[in-house]
């Protein structure tokens, strides 16, 4: 409910908004919804020395894991990886197939060890839930442990899907919205968040 992410989610919704407009908006909504999923992240104390002393301190004491959906995870990246610049990324290709709706795998960089404390599936939208739950699949017979994923806007049945299929995952998104249409998609949502964010509509 932060004004900031209702007001950016209304421009991120908009028709009007172009892919240039939309792109900063997903790198600012990621952000948000980072920093709420993050706010458990375990500590170290640290002391650091200021021009007027020492100072006790801390630094994040969890290494981090990106899963990035592709396409429309990769938007979630950047944003991420500047708030965290030692974290590792995972590309992970999926795609819906039109028909069916289910998710078909075609690229996966997941390192054979995971020397990793929390792994973050990113993806802006969540809408049957079979692309979460396949990364979260993927990731878990990989040895990633505590998982959360992280979206934007999510319909009441991909969560529904993911509390159920995985249920140790949590879901941080900034918006749940009314339900999907005959075709998947998210409503109102925003569209194809992947040809939003590459200019492909
Ligand atoms: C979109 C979106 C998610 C998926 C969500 O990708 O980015 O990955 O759909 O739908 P689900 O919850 O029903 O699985 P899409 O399949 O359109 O692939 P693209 O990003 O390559 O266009
Ligand atoms: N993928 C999208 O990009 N948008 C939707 O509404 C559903 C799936």
């Amino acid at each position: 409910r932060h004004p900031l992410v209702l007001a950016k989610l209304a421009a991120l919704r908009a028709t009007a908004t172009p892919t240039w407009q939309f792109r900063p908006l997903v790198r600012d909504l990621t952000q948000l919804v980072f920093a709420e999923a993050t706010g458990d992240l375990r500590l170290e104390a640290i002391t650091v020395r200021t021009p007027l002393g020492d100072c006790p301190a801390h630094r994040i004491g969890e290494r981090i894991g990106l899963m990035p959906i592709l396409r429309a995870g990769l938007g979630m990246v950047d944003p991420i990886l500047d708030m965290v610049p030692e974290a590792a990324v995972w590309h992970l290709g999926l795609y819906r197939d039109h028909d069916t709706l289910q998710p078909v795998t075609y690229y996966n960089k997941l390192p054979a060890e995971l020397a990793i404390d929390l792994c973050l599936v990113l993806d802006p939208m969540l809408a049957t839930g079979g692309s979460a739950c396949a990364a979260i699949d993927i990731l878990k017979k990989g040895g990633g442990k505590r998982i959360k994923f992280l979206g934007l806007i999510a319909a009441p049945e991909g969560v529904r899907a993911l509390e159920q299929a995985p249920p140790d995952v949590p879901i941080h998104v900034a918006a749940v919205d009314s339900h999907l249409n005959e075709k998947g998609y998210i409503v109102p949502g925003l569209g194809d968040a992947g040809d939003r964010q590459f200019a492909t509509h």
